[in-house]
């Protein structure tokens, strides 16, 4: 039976769409490229991805044509239907998002009852997403033969996720990640695709379980569909790609700037805080090969008994000193902190404070749920409540006042060694009691952002937090790492699509466990893995104990040598990293980026897995098969040129590309200026006094950007500009653009091809001087 389309109401920004049998359906105009659509299904209907109110001053019309109602933004134009149906179109009249009309062909399964139980009895998966709860609900639209799908957040497999499914429901995986894995840590529900050339993207704003089918059931339609919730989507437009990701951070907010340091590197294993001994030691190693480092994890074993916000003084003779000196010799360390609390009736104050506030998720016969993770018995904060994360901020002080540089929060999905929390478990949705299945895919989140403003508060600077489990939008409180992956090839293969993904999906600081973490590494694949994540914002090599050890000089010389040229490397282009996080800050466009992202008009690139790009203007194509000392590397439009040896090089073509175990194949942009950091053992926490540019091609220009590094003075105005240009006719400018930050460099110079151009520092004019 038809649904007739019975009328409108428009009340700028929103227009309500009205059905014969009583539905609402809303379009609320939040830009000229961003469109929500929401249908009110009875659930709480605030955001925890989406913070403040993000709408622009839009002007649109809305017109009723007869067999249809349209509404229409300079770059989007909505025609709604009879049965809540709704077409998306941009600006020129392509469809981008278009509801299916169709029956859906589900595929079919011969898994009967009786069978279930005998595949599962071998160990293997079955597929039992729960389509029964009376609240469940699909939004299916039509697809094209030329469609692709990108971003997902963590999804393990391939950059394009045509043909694929997904779930959405942050999970401990502890096993293989690879493209059958339905999901693992992170529920980042936003989606983009390329409808016959033409951007768009999908925001899935529902914290229940969700799932998404991207054409794995039919070659006509892809669907969405979530066990709970109202139905709250956002349609994402805009000119480009690099657009509709703009868009899709501008409403879930961006990564901000990190400490400098952070984009240094970091060692972890689990392992290393058994005693401040062997920590030591760790350093003395960096120290006597003469590797650059700038952080130590410090995995579960610091704790007393795996009690958070405690610190095992058997094990660190004094913590706060230990802390110090490691911070004098350069070092700084990050602790790691779990969500479940360590059930201990005997004076240990968290728990005990939890359980005096009732700050502690609770089963539905409302006695404390206890669940079972590193102390044994274990309870949950219930996140939800902004008291608790308060409760919880304060506590991070701890990290702070012994000198540690963040947060690492795992265990955070939350995991407990008993298998998942039970889905009716008590939590709170600000002060509304709600269940765990609202709140479990934000849980992380929550943690994150408590950790996120306890740390500002006791610190006053730019917090550093990494976590595991994350919603859409934890990118505004956290850096992230993809989780327990292993020291196989796949796992290498895996951390370029993902972490693109995780790009595309808000997350600009993202990395994965250099080496693997589970199993043994080799040293061909730790070299190759280093090489891969030379541009790879968090940098860190972790391994799980048990393992055969990974720090760089636990092979032979060749692997030491050639981990120490890639860490003297990385810090080289440091400076420029920090300009691209500026740049992210400003453009919502994430560091590392897939080549579709930067040539979306390209069709060579859609499926590119194994490059990445850093901006604009560098291309990597690393080495992620074992043996391989040559490959295929795709360069698009443009001219570029081998970082190596400077040879020349067309867009557009497949070149091979010789790569013997210590080269990484790198490509610049023709015509390209780059920040060239000074050769360090530690990112300083001192102005640095001279910087280098070096020129790739014959000419360029260039944005430098610097602050102190550390703190949220750079807000209010504390920074400096600095512009570096080298003309056609060969003239080299370097010029200080915006001075807000003392002190500026004394010393500049600039590489090209033709000589070294030296600039001073001219106090009198504020500005720089050609020396020689
Ligand atoms: C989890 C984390 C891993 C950590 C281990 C011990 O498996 O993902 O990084 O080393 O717990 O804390």
């Amino acid at each position: 039976m038809t649904n007739r389309l019975t009328g409108y109401q428009n009340a700028a920004p929103k227009v309500t769409l009205e059905y014969a049998d009583g539905r609402q359906l809303l379009l609320d105009v939040y830009t000229n490229e961003i469109i929500r659509v929401f249908m009110n299904r009875g659930r709480a209907t605030n955001s925890y991805a989406i913070e403040g109110d993000k709408h622009h001053k839009t002007s649109y019309t809305v017109e009723d044509k007869g067999d249809h109602i349209e509404l229409r933004t300079p770059s989007l134009i909505v025609k709604a239907y009879d049965n809540c149906k709704v077409d998306f179109y941009d600006g020129d009249g392509n469809p981008l998002v278009m509801d299916y009309r169709g029956q859906r062909q589900p595929l079919p399964n011969d898994l009967d009852e009786e069978h279930q139980s005998t595949v599962l009895a071998e160990g293997h998966d079955i597929n039992l997403l729960d389509k029964t709860n009376d609240h469940y609900y699909e939004v299916i639209k039509s697809m094209s033969p030329d469609e692709q799908f990108y971003g997902l957040g963590d999804k393990p497999g391939f950059l394009n996720k045509r043909g694929y499914d997904y779930d959405n429901w942050n999970v401990d995986f502890g096993q293989v990640h690879n493209e059958s894995v339905k999901g693992i840590y992170k529920s980042i529900p936003v989606m983009y695709g390329l409808k016959n050339g033409h951007p768009y993207g999908l925001f899935f704003d529902n914290t229940y379980k969700s799932h998404f089918d991207l054409g794995k059931e039919s070659e006509n339609y892809y669907y969405y569909s979530a066990t709970d919730g109202n139905v709250d989507y956002y349609v994402l437009g805009g000119h480009s790609l690099k657009d509709v990701v703009a868009n899709y951070t501008y409403l879930t907010g961006v990564t901000p700037l990190p400490q400098k340091w952070v984009l240094g590197y970091q060692q972890s294993r689990w392992g290393y805080s058994t005693s401040d001994d062997r920590v030591a030691k760790i350093a003395d190693g960096f120290e006597k090969y003469h590797l650059p480092i700038d952080v130590i994890h410090l995995d579960i074993d610091y704790m007393r008994g795996y009690r958070d916000f405690t610190w095992d003084t058997t094990k660190f003779k004094n913590p706060k000193q230990f802390v110090a000196e490691m911070r004098k010799r350069g070092i700084r360390l990050m602790p790691i902190l779990d969500a479940g609390v360590k059930q201990d009736k005997d004076g240990y104050d968290i728990y005990q404070e939890g359980i005096e506030k009732g700050y502690f998720v609770e089963n539905p016969d409302g006695t404390v749920f206890v669940g079972r993770v590193w102390p044994g018995d274990a309870v949950f904060p219930d996140f939800g409540r902004p008291e608790v994360r308060n409760w919880w901020a304060k506590h991070v002080k701890f990290f702070a006042d012994m000198g540690a540089c963040g947060v690492w929060n795992d265990m955070d999905e939350p995991a407990s060694f008993d298998g998942e929390l039970p889905t009716d478990l008590i939590f709170h949705d600000g002060e509304q009691k709600t269940t765990h299945t609202r709140m479990h895919n934000v849980f992380g989140h929550l943690q994150a952002q408590a950790a996120y403003e306890g740390m500002k508060a006791a610190t006053g600077k730019r917090p550093y937090i990494i976590t595991r489990a994350a919603y859409a939008g934890t990118q505004k409180y956290s850096t992230i790492w993809t989780g327990d992956n292993q020291s196989i090839w796949s796992h290498l293969q895996l951390a370029i699509p993902q972490l693109n993904s995780l790009g595309m999906s808000g997350f600009a600081i993202a990395g994965t466990d250099i080496g693997g973490f589970q199993k043994d590494t080799t040293p061909e694949l730790l070299t190759r893995w280093l090489e891969a994540s030379l541009f790879v914002p968090l940098f860190r090599n972790h391994a799980e104990m048990g393992t055969r050890y990974q720090e760089p000089w636990s092979f032979d010389r060749q692997t030491l040598d050639t981990y120490r040229d890639y860490l003297n490397l990385r810090y080289r282009f440091v400076p420029f990293l920090y300009d691209q996080l500026r740049h992210e800050t400003e453009s919502g466009l994430p560091v590392m980026r897939p080549l579709v992202l930067n040539y979306d008009q390209d069709p060579a690139v859609r499926q590119i897995n194994d490059e990445y790009m850093v901006g604009t203007s560098i291309l990597v194509a690393p080495i992620v098969n074992q043996g391989a000392d040559k490959r295929l590397v795709y360069l698009p439009a443009g001219k570029w040129l081998d970082f190596w040896n400077n040879a020349e090089y067309s867009g557009q073509q497949t070149i091979m590309v010789n790569a013997p175990l210590e080269k990484l194949p790198l490509f610049i942009k023709k015509d390209t200026i780059l920040p060239w950091g000074n050769k360090v053992k530690h990112i300083s926490d001192e102005p640095e006094k001279v910087m280098t540019f070096r020129l790739f091609g014959d000419c360029g220009a260039y944005k430098h950007y610097q602050d102190n590094g550390l703190d949220f003075k750079y807000q209010e105005g504390e920074y400096n500009e600095y512009y570096v240009e080298v003309a056609n006719d060969g003239q080299v400018a370097v010029k200080l653009n915006k001075h807000g930050y003392q002190p500026t460099y004394e010393r500049v110079y600039v590489e090209t091809d033709r000589g070294r151009f030296e600039f001073d520092y001219d106090d009198s004019n504020e500005d720089y001087r050609l020396v020689k």
